[in-house]
């Protein structure tokens, strides 16, 4: 086979290549260190929250699977829902000179010290999934994650729609989720806004069960032997509905016919509990985040402009809605 020299325009964009690769890594160089890769690689350190639910083993799977696909070196860290090992592996991650920083901090509070520690570093930081409520932003370049209040707020507005034509009072039980997280305080607030429309609607008891389905069980069953009538449960994840599906069971009572149940998250368990009639709606969490993620670590380091707050798109389901979507859920 003929081999013909290459063309000017081959040339030139063979030039253009390297010129950018050269831009981008002068780029770099005030975005923090480098944690030795001199390849070009980026070393991306990720702390996760943990292992609670099957929403966070999809997310972890997510992050996991873009890093690799984008080839970026993931120095992944599972805190097992502590803020103090998150902070250890922060420090750890500025130590190691990582080039990027990105977190999903378990609660909101307490996160100012750590962060400014990444920022004297030049580390850029990423929040994923979770907030801080930390008053001074330039401590992290994005938030990349779900309206948690939204989420409550669409629970809210349909049991609302629901129970429209009842005339006494419909008691509600709800089981939040792990303390002083966003997803937890924003979920009972969207909820709580939404049901005041509606003054028959009432919580009688608000609990943590940490986002796990034994917490969910454990708080279920105190629910059901301190309150004799329960009309609904809100549970903040599927997970602790799950959970709560076996106190319920084991009280004698029907899961979505005795007591409406209604969930965030929209996993395959939480979708299959629904599509059989357990669950009666779903308002989603997405938790593929990985390939967004990944795209915003790359744009950080090159050093740019992203926006400050990306909202995951999401929806809602109904029994109908869960039994079609159900053979197409990924996770
Ligand atoms: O932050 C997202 C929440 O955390 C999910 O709703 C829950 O399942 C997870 O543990």
């Amino acid at each position: 086979m003929r081999t013909h020299p290459p063309s000017r325009k081959v040339i030139a964009v063979l030039a253009a290549a390297l010129l950018a690769t050269g831009v981008a890594a002068c780029g770099n160089s005030d975005t923090g260190g480098s944690s030795g890769a001199d390849d070009g690689t980026i070393t991306l350190g990720f702390s996760q929250v943990g292992a609670e639910s099957g929403w966070r083993t999809a997310n972890t799977t997510s992050i996991k699977e873009a890093a690799t696909e984008a080839g970026i070196d993931l120095k992944f860290d599972d805190a097992q829902q502590k803020q103090e090992n998150q902070i250890k592996a922060i420090r750890n991650f500025v130590q190691q000179k990582v080039d990027v920083i990105a977190f999903s901090p378990v609660v909101e509070s307490g996160w100012d010290t750590v962060l400014k520690e990444a920022r004297d570093a030049k580390i850029p930081v990423i929040l994923t999934d979770r907030s801080v409520d930390s008053a001074d932003k330039s401590l992290y370049k994005t938030f990349l994650g779900s309206d948690f209040v939204k989420e409550g707020r669409l629970a809210g507005e349909w049991l609302v729609e629901q129970k429209k034509a009842a005339t006494g009072p419909v008691t509600i039980v709800e089981l939040q989720g792990t303390t002083g997280s966003a997803p937890a305080n924003d979920r009972k607030k969207g909820f709580a806004e939404a049901i005041a429309a509606n003054p028959n609607l009432k919580i009688v008891a608000s609990q943590s069960g940490d986002f796990t389905r034994a917490g969910g069980k454990q708080v279920m069953e105190q629910f059901l032997k301190a309150n004799p009538k329960i009309d609904v449960l809100f549970a903040h994840n599927d997970d602790m509905g799950l959970g709560a599906l076996e106190a319920i069971t084991a009280a004698g009572k029907v899961p979505g016919k005795d007591i409406t149940i209604i969930t965030v998250d929209a996993v395959k368990d939480g979708m299959q509990a629904l599509a059989d009639g357990k669950f009666n709606f779903i308002a989603e969490c997405s938790p593929l985040l990985g390939p967004q993620l990944m795209d915003l670590v790359e744009k950080v380091h090159n050093g740019e402009e992203v926006p400050a707050r990306i909202e995951t798109q999401e929806t809602t389901f109904t029994q109908e809605q869960a039994k079609e979507a159900l053979p197409n859920r990924k996770y």
